[in-house]
């Protein structure tokens, strides 16, 4: 992969070789995917502004593995999500499952079961009007995985187990309000998990939860990527996390994915200036620089640009515009 203009020209997942080396096909691929939200009310006259929230990024899920979708607050991460998710429709740039392209609202549902999402907040992802139970049974029926409600409650009970709730027969009747951050989060993936999916995405699932007990609820979908052989999309503003998590990185910068291969070649030897930036900003009392000192902290960040163009221009234009207006 080569990098110009500081950003990669197609930061897929590279190959990776020796025994962690995949086999398979992708299950869930994005090409050149391309996102603007056309901005309203801002002028009255000249151009409508677009916020160009993801610019042609690619990358590839594969089963049993994790991607982590590194960047700073604002980079698009969550865009990816939802374009993932189908939640969004692509500007541009196309979405495969199975190699095979997704397209419009057709066969929606069949992919929802499919491919899953969970969200970063679970005070609000969970309706607070229904307990538990509720929550589990509603996908367990609309993809028809049950028939009668004593099948339902087993189903329910082994989903509450599979995500460490126990004891199971006493969460079932619980509403939001009686959990925990991290309770929430394990029913919120229970429920992903109902649908039986092949990909997970989990957008920043414990950036909201308690420090205490992020690495428990990483550690759940770890055992799930592995154990169902999931495929999964992490997403994270914390670096250090990905190299423990995923075994693949990509790092977003400005709706612009920079940088992506194997996390551990990624983290060891970044390429892009703005990865060298994250890793510097990531805690790690161990790091040492090129000659063995410790290595000193990077300078501090810019912040990132605004992603707001005129309809038609293109980000060179942008950054043209701004630097005479600087100037
Ligand atoms: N529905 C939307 N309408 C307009 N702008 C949006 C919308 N969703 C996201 N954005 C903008 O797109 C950019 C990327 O947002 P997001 O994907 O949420 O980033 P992240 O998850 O990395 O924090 C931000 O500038 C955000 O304000
Ligand atoms: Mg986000």
């Amino acid at each position: 992969m080569s990098i110009e203009n500081g950003k990669a020209d197609f930061p897929t997942v590279p190959d990776t070789t020796g025994s962690d080396a995949r086999t398979d096909a992708p299950i869930l691929e994005a090409r050149h995917l391309r996102k603007y939200f056309p901005i309203r009310g801002v002028k009255l006259f000249g151009p409508k502004s677009v916020v160009h929230a993801v610019e042609d990024t690619s990358l590839a899920l594969y089963p049993g593995r994790a991607l982590a979708l590194v960047g700073e607050s604002g980079s698009g991460k969550t865009t990816i999500a939802r374009l993932l998710a189908r939640l969004y429709e692509p500007t541009s740039g196309s979405i495969l499952f199975r190699e095979k392209p997704v397209q419009g609202s057709l066969g929606l549902k069949e992919y929802r079961r499919h491919v899953q999402l969970v969200f970063q907040d679970p005070f609000s992802s969970l309706n607070p009007v229904h307990d538990v139970r509720y929550h589990l049974s509603r996908p367990l029926r609309i993809h028809g995985h049950v028939r009668k409600s004593f099948q339902e409650r087993e189903q329910i009970l082994t989903l509450l187990r599979r995500v460490s709730l126990s004891p199971a027969e006493q969460f079932i009747t619980k509403f939001p309000h009686q959990l925990s951050g991290g309770q929430r989060q394990r029913v919120a993936i229970a429920r992903s998990l109902a649908t039986r999916p092949n990909v997970l995405l989990a957008d920043e699932p414990v950036s909201m939860l308690d420090v205490s007990i992020r690495l428990d609820v990483l550690n759940l979908l770890l055992h799930l990527k592995d154990e169902e052989h999931l495929a999964l999309l992490f997403i994270t503003h914390d670096i250090a996390s990905a190299r423990y998590f995923a075994e693949d990185t990509l790092v977003m910068y400005a709706g612009q994915s920079v940088e992506g291969g194997p996390s551990e070649e990624v983290i060891q030897q970044p390429r892009h200036p703005y990865t060298r930036l994250l890793i510097s900003a990531a805690p790690d009392p161990d790091r040492l620089g090129p000659d063995g000192q410790k290595a000193a902290p990077l300078p501090a960040r810019g912040e990132i640009p605004s992603f707001l163009y005129g309809e038609g221009e293109t980000a060179t234009d942008a950054v043209k515009a701004e630097s005479v207006g600087k100037s």
